[in-house]
């Protein structure tokens, strides 16, 4: 008998300040609709100088060790793309800040955005070896891009923790994916950059591509069909891209397109990724918090889940919402997340942006910014330092 796998509860952290669109507009001198309408995006999260990928992780993670502890947890997988070492796991940090048992596997995965799905795929696996475990899905990105460049509206930061284990309690995952693999350069982030090097226009159209064969592998394995889903969680850049791959996909089996038809299929998926910007591999499952939060009952309800990232790699697969599923949710927690984040005008964003410790190896203590539970305390000896606070 196949045993039911899924996400058990999910959490999220995002940084402790916001830049509105206006403030970015009024900067560049670009008209407002650009951004409201053109790409979707209402805000982004900038996080404070002693946040990073490790403080927001910990941050999204420790409701879920308080609520269920963590005595079956033996694997942690941290999903990012903004990486701060070339060869420690930001999860061990995390391991460490939750004090979570020695007894446990940590490790990091990357591939874009689409490292949160790689995560949730190996955890459903360990799961399925072990059912007695359950597994914590970390995806913590901060997302960046050169200043005054076309990217820039897009960035964003937000970290995701995912219980995975069997008899879920929100949504059961389900076979088959569908998987899609090509080698392009539309977006990417060489070892000795900070900014991401992206060619926006490209971007969009190998995403489309990605959609597209997901989607057809999706079929070939057997996968459900369109109609069957009551939602479609998107990979969003910018919550424009959603329209755009609803629209992709849509086409693509034939269907004519309707406004009013995609923003249906979409649900509420956008909501949170409006607010918060590109969370880079937490974004599909900010996608999926905001649904569950705010759509009425989806009690055994199937939801499409794409999953896009650069370079690329994709999968389309489904989950379905259980019964129940209500009780526990985290919802006003998560519009506390959203709603106590501090706007900054755009000088301070810049400083923000400009923020980084010297890499002299010598001893340098951040700016206490963050009125988060952990924080990037400062370096020393080329050691990151972190703090509960
Ligand atoms: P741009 O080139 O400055 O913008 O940057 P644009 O000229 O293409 O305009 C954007 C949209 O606004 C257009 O709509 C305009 O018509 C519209 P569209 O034609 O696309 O439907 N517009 C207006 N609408 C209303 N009122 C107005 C107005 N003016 C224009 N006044 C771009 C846009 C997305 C390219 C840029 O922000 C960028 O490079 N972003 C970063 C790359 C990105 O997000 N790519 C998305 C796909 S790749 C992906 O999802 C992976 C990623 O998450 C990374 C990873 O996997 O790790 C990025």
């Amino acid at each position: 008998m196949s045993l039911s796998i899924g996400i058990h509860d999910l959490s999220f952290a995002t940084g402790e300040f916001v830049l509105p669109h206006t403030a970015l507009a009024a900067h560049n001198g670009t008209e407002i609709g650009k951004y409201h309408l053109g790409i979707g995006q209402e805000s982004m999260s900038v996080p404070a100088a002693d946040e990073d990928i490790v403080t927001l992780g910990a941050t999204a993670a420790a409701p879920i060790i308080a609520r269920h502890g963590a005595e079956r947890i033996r694997t942690v997988v941290f999903a990012t793309e903004s990486s701060i070492d070339q060869a420690k796991s930001a999860g061990v940090y995390v391991h460490s800040l939750l004090g979570l048992p020695s007894a446990t596997r940590v490790v990091e995965l990357k591939q874009a955005c689409y490292g949160a799905t790689a995560a949730l795929q190996f955890a459903i696996g360990l799961v399925q070896r072990d059912p007695a475990q359950q597994v914590l899905v970390v995806a913590s990105d901060v997302s960046k891009y050169e200043l005054d460049s076309p990217g820039e509206a897009t960035q964003g930061a937000a970290a995701v923790a995912m219980l995975v284990g069997v008899d879920p309690a929100l949504v059961r995952i389900e076979d088959p994916s569908g998987l899609f693999t090509a080698d392009v350069m539309d977006f990417w982030r060489p070892n000795y950059r900070e900014a991401a090097l992206v060619d926006g226009h490209e971007s969009i159209g190998a995403y489309l591509q990605a959609v597209e064969g997901t989607w057809k592998d999706y079929t070939e394995q057997g996968g459900r069909t369109l109609e069957e889903f009551a939602a479609f969680c998107y990979h969003q850049p910018f919550t424009k891209m959603a329209y755009k791959a609803h629209r992709h996909l849509l086409n693509y089996c034939g269907y004519d397109t309707d406004e009013a038809v995609i923003a249906r299929a979409l649900g509420h998926t956008t909501a949170y990724n409006r607010v918060i910007g590109n969370s880079y591999t937490a974004s599909v499952y900010l996608g999926l918090a905001a649904l569950l939060d705010r759509a009425e009952d989806l009690t055994g309800r199937p939801l499409a889940f794409l999953s896009y990232g650069s370079g690329s790699v994709a999968e389309f697969f489904a989950g379905t919402v259980v019964a129940g599923y209500r009780e526990h949710l985290r919802t006003d927690a998560n519009r506390r997340a959203i709603d106590r984040r501090t706007e900054v005008d755009y000088a301070r964003y810049r400083d923000l942006h400009e923020w980084r410790f010297p890499t002299d190896g010598g001893d340098h203590a951040t700016p206490e910014q963050t009125t988060g539970p952990f924080r990037l305390a400062g370096i020393s000896g080329h050691k990151r330092l972190y703090q509960a606070r």
